[in-house]
């Protein structure tokens, strides 16, 4: 599958930067991110000094890129559908209520952002999950993508970010680590 289409579903602290950066080293791609809040893909668009994220060295390279190969839309549906790389870098709060409440990660916006890609999708796609999230998580988005999706093939890749708010450039441009795991090859799919 060649890439040439990127769509990023959440356009906070992860979803802005590690996008401008994609978009600044991979030229050729052309990379969206997508917000279910209008108002934060309107400030992505607006003023470089007002954009919803503020990073050293960020809005330089929104300066460069946006409007080039990359893009803040509020057409999720479509960014998804034309996208062959989906990464989801949606907000999984701390549970506040019910089993695990005050300890356990809240999967509700990753489940909805699941069943949004799975609605969406008329073809092979890769998603990429961001967040920080328990074991099997990666499974738990197969089973919704499977169950809900059309007759396409979902890859699953868990790729969580580790960038520290305050310096997410530099650790976007020097990744002290870099975790991939998914289960296509033979070590991905050992337990
Ligand atoms: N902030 C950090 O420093 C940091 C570092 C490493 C990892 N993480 C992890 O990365 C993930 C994202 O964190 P963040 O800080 O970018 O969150 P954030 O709250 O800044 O941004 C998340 C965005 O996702 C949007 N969203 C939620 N559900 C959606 C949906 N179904 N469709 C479209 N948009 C949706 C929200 O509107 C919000 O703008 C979390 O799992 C977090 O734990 C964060």
């Amino acid at each position: 599958m060649i890439i040439k289409n990127i769509c990023c579903i959440g356009a906070g602290y992860v979803g802005g930067p590690t996008m401008g950066v994609i978009a600044l080293k991979c030229p050729n791609i052309k990379v969206t991110v997508v917000d279910k809040s209008s108002d934060k893909i309107d400030s992505w668009n607006g003023p470089l000094d007002t954009l919803p994220v503020y990073e050293p060295g960020l809005s330089e390279i929104v300066n460069k890129v946006r409007g080039k190969n990359l893009f803040f839309s509020k057409d999720i549906d479509d960014a998804i559908d034309n996208a062959e790389m989906i990464f989801m870098a949606v907000n999984t709060p701390t549970k506040t209520e019910g089993e695990g409440a005050g300890m356990a990660a809240d999967l509700r916006y990753i489940e909805a952002c699941a069943l949004d890609i799975a609605r969406v999708s008329n073809n092979d796609k890769i998603i990429v999950e961001k967040s920080t999230l328990p074991v099997r998580t990666a499974e738990k988005i197969k089973d919704i993508l499977n169950q809900h999706g059309k007759d396409v093939n979902f890859e699953i890749l868990s790729n969580p970010e580790f960038l520290a708010e305050g310096t997410a450039i530099k650790d976007l441009f020097k990744s002290d680590r870099v975790l991939i795991g998914g289960d296509s090859t033979e070590s991905g799919k050992k337990q």
